[in-house]
Formats: structure tokens, C-alpha cells, sequence
């Protein structure tokens, strides 16, 4: 092949400039073809709203936007895979689209550059999975409040350390978790806020002469606004760190839940059995059941973290504007959204699957003097400093925890009995433990309105979330019904 051959049968952004085809190891090392199947049909719209918008602004005719409009409508049929192997999906299905509609197709590009192309499908995409995750984790707080309900009054141990150390409720352990996982979704509310926002029309980073419109492209979009300043648009990933943060926070919140399911369910706690579906077997002991699902979780918490600070590690000290460095992340970031949305869901449908062992949670909740502070606060209420009452009792545990020493030790210490028998069998129960409790503790009447509480934020986000996908949604269908009028 003589150099002239050689440069007809490179791609369309090499032709006429290079003297040689990119180096074919090169090529596989820089494409991003691997990972931008996530954006391909984000992409197709992206051109579709700029094609209408460069028609509406006299910048193409009518035809050239019609017969473009076309081809990507061919594209769109024939899928990714049909599109060649190239730098990225962005020239590969722009070159699919000159070899249908041939050089009127170059039009497409015009006041548009890559660069707020990927980032306006990366946000397009982002945004639709911050929605899934949200939904599967709006199932997950539904299941929790349902097995809350349930268990109002089934006793549990409170750990700290992971020692035994007051008594609760499986509906207060199981609830701290929902309050964790309402943050969890008020972040991504907050996140999808400043991801929805559209980069397109900042071209390469100065913006374009052409008369362009970037709120009209903008809004059929279903982006709430734009990202004013263009070098900011083109070349800022904060979105996506904040999702990946977003998303490491909820992910080390399911990895909580994930881990003590694991616990419970050994043969020391057989606190839960974890329905069948949702365990695994092992090939060499017939006996086991094991908490594969659970694991799993806990183990891609690791991953999605690991995702985000590979990814704050690229952005970090990268000049403005862009830089290839940036198409590093994508794969991160759909990593961790998909892993993020798959997770909550799995917990979802193992948590409803789970079998509960009240008896076994009672008989260690009931062990090892858990009500010991509900002796001391006695002596408070009956005038006692606390510390000193903390002593007493605490002596009164070392020497083996029967009522006559307590007897002896208020005596010595207190000159006077100041706790009946029967107080200090009262105070031992417990159930009566649990009701003494105030706001945001075990009781039933608190656990009740914490229910309601998060109930009522689960509305408010069910609400949200309608919203938002019927923005989008509704956005996405105007849009594809202007093509359709131009392709008609
Ligand atoms: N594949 C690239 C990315 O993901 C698209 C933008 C390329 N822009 C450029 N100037 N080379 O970032």
C-alpha cells in the first residue's frame, strides 16, 4: 500500500492528517469501545436532540436532518455490536452513519465535539441508574419496615463490641438500619440533583460559534438545566465521584446488614435462617448452608470503594480541560451502579426470605445481666450519683449477682435498703427492660412511631421518584415524536 492508499482507509478523523494508521496495540489500549455499550443509546439520542436543535437554528436543512435521523434509526436497529471496533463508540457510529447517509451525514457534528457528547451520555446514564438503585432501595426499606412490624416485641440482644449488652428489640436493630438507609436515599437525591444537569453545547471547551440553543437541547433531554460554563461542563467528573460516593455509603450500609446476617446465621448465634433460595451448599459437606448472597455483598462493598478511589485518583490534579485520563472512570462508574442496584435488590429478596429464631434471640437476651444499668438508674431516680451506684451494682455482678449480697452492699454503702425483692425482680425482666426505654428506643410505642416516621419519608421518596423517571420518560417521548414528524 503507497502512503496515498494507506491514508484513504483510515478513519475519518485521521484521513488527510496522519501518514499512518494508529498502531492496532494502540488502538485496543486507548478504545473505550469496551465499555461504551452504556452509553450507546444515550448517544443516539444525544445526536437526535442536536440534529432537531441545528435544524430549528436554520444551522442544517430540513433534509440533512431528515436523512441523518434515518440512519441513526438504523443504527439504533442494528445495535452495538454491528458497529466496527474503533477509538470509541462516538466515531464508530459516526462513521456507520456517513457510510449510510454519505458526506451530508458530516453535518451531525457540527458545534458539538466528543467531549460534551461523553459527558452528556455519562450523565444520561448516571441518572437512569441513581433511579434503579433508588427503587430497589425503596423495596429494601419496605421489606425492613414489614419485618419490623412483625417484631415489635421479639426480643434481641444489643451489642456494642459485640458483646451482650442491653436488651432490645429486632424491630429497633432492624430500624437503625432504615433510619442508615433513608440517608443513604436522601444522598442520592441530592446527587441526582447535580447530575442532572446538561453539559451539551459546550463542544470542546470554549463552546461553539454556531448560533446553537443548549436549553432547548437540554430540556428535550429531560435534564433539569444546564452546566453554564462550558470548560466546567466538558471536563468536571464530580458527578460521578459523588455517585461513586453515593454509592460506596449505601453499599457499606447494605455490607452492615449483609455481615450480620452472616453472623446470625451461624450454629453459635442461630439467631436467622436464610430462606433456601438464598443460600448455597457446599460440594464436599452435605450439611452446609451457606451465605454466598450475603457474602457477595459484603465483598462488592469492596470493590464499588476500591471503583471510587481508583476514580478520585485519576480526576485528582488533572489540569483543565479535558483529558483522555477521564474516559479511564466510565468503567468504574458503571461498575459501581450496576453493582450498587443489583446488591440492594438482593438484600431486598433475601431479607423477606429470612426466618427469624425468636426463641434463640430471647434466651441471649436474657443472659449475662443485660438489665445491670436498669439497677443503677434505679438508685439514680432514688437520689444516688450515678457513679456510685454504678459500683454497687457492678460489685454486686462480681459477687455473683443474688439479691441477698445486693442486700448487704446497700447497706455498707448506702446505710439503707433502698430496693425491695420485688423491685429488683422487676428490674431484672427483660420485656420491662425494653418498655422502660425512652424516644428512639426499644419500647413498642417508640418503635411504632419510628415506623411511621420512616413510612412517611418512604411516601415522600416513592413520590420523588414517580417524578423524576415521568420527567425523563416524558422528555425522551417528545423527543423521539419531533423526530418522527421530521423523518415522516
Ligand atoms: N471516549 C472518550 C471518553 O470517554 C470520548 C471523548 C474523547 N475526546 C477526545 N478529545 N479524545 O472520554
Amino acid at each position: 500500500m503507497n502512503v496515498e492508499e494507506r491514508i484513504e482507509t483510515m478513519d475519518l478523523l485521521r484521513k488527510g492528517k496522519f501518514k499512518e494508521k494508529m498502531d492496532e496495540e494502540a488502538v485496543d489500549f486507548t478504545s473505550s469501545m469496551d465499555f461504551d455499550q452504556w452509553i450507546f443509546l444515550h448517544d443516539l439520542n444525544v445526536d437526535r436532540v442536536h440534529l432537531l436543535m441545528l435544524k430549528k437554528q436554520g444551522i442544517i436543512n430540513e433534509n440533512t436532518c431528515r436523512e441523518i435521523l434515518k440512519a441513526i434509526d438504523m443504527v439504533e436497529k442494528e445495535g452495538f455490536e454491528s458497529l466496527e471496533r474503533m477509538e470509541d463508540v462516538h466515531i464508530a457510529k459516526e462513521t456507520k452513519i456517513l457510510e449510510i447517509v454519505g458526506e451530508l451525514g458530516g453535518a451531525l457534528h457540527s458545534g458539538r465535539s466528543r467531549n460534551d457528547e461523553v459527558a452528556t451520555c455519562l450523565r444520561m446514564a448516571s441518572r437512569d441508574s441513581l433511579l434503579k438503585i433508588f427503587s430497589s432501595l425503596l423495596k429494601l426499606r419496605e421489606v425492613i419496615l414489614e419485618i419490623s412490624k412483625e417484631n415489635l416485641e421479639t426480643l434481641i440482644p444489643g451489642y456494642t463490641h459485640l458483646q451482650h449488652a442491653q436488651p432490645t428489640t429486632l424491630a429497633h436493630h432492624l430500624l437503625a438500619h432504615a433510619s442508615a438507609l433513608r440517608r443513604d436515599a436522601e444522598r442520592i437525591k441530592e446527587c441526582f440533583r447535580r447530575v442532572n444537569q446538561s453539559p451539551l453545547g459546550s463542544a470542546a471547551l470554549v463552546s461553539t460559534s454556531l448560533p446553537i440553543d443548549r436549553n432547548f437541547t437540554a430540556s428535550l433531554l429531560g435534564f433539569d438545566s444546564i452546566i453554564e460554563n462550558s470548560m466546567d461542563a466538558i471536563s468536571s467528573r464530580d458527578f460521578a465521584l459523588e455517585c461513586m460516593g453515593v454509592c460506596s455509603n449505601l453499599m457499606i450500609s447494605l455490607s452492615r446488614i449483609a455481615e450480620e446476617l452472616i453472623l446470625w446465621s451461624t450454629s453459635e448465634f442461630q439467631f436467622v435462617k436464610i430462606g433456601d433460595a438464598y443460600v448455597s451448599t457446599s460440594s464436599i459437606m452435605p450439611q452446609k448452608r451457606n451465605p454466598d448472597v450475603a457474602e457477595l455483598i459484603r465483598a462488592k462493598c469492596g470493590t464499588v470503594i476500591g471503583s471510587l478511589i481508583s476514580s478520585l485518583s485519576i480526576v485528582k490534579s488533572l489540569p483543565l480541560s479535558y483529558n483522555r485520563d477521564l474516559q479511564e472512570i466510565t468503567s468504574h462508574l458503571e461498575r459501581v451502579l450496576d453493582i450498587t442496584e443489583k446488591s440492594c435488590e438482593m438484600l431486598a429478596r433475601m431479607l423477606r426470605s429470612c426466618e427469624f429464631n425468636k426463641e434463640r434471640m430471647k434466651e441471649e437476651a436474657e443472659k449475662e445481666f443485660t438489665t445491670a444499668t436498669d439497677l443503677a438508674e434505679f438508685f439514680v431516680m432514688r437520689g444516688i450519683p450515678f457513679r456510685k451506684a454504678y459500683q454497687i451494682v457492678s460489685k454486686f455482678i462480681a459477687e455473683g449477682g443474688d439479691f441477698e449480697s445486693l442486700k448487704e452492699l446497700m447497706r455498707q454503702e448506702l446505710g439503707k435498703e433502698l430496693m425491695s425483692e420485688e423491685e429488683f425482680q422487676e428490674l431484672m425482666k427483660v420485656d420491662g427492660s425494653i418498655e422502660r426505654r425512652g424516644n428512639g428506643g426499644p419500647s413498642r410505642s417508640s418503635c411504632l412511631k419510628m415506623i411511621e416516621n420512616e413510612r412517611r419519608a418512604l411516601e415522600e421518596d416513592r413520590k420523588w421518584f414517580e417524578e423524576k423517571k415521568k420527567k425523563i420518560e416524558s422528555s425522551l417521548k417528545n423527543l423521539r415524536r419531533l423526530c418522527e414528524e421530521v423523518v415522516k
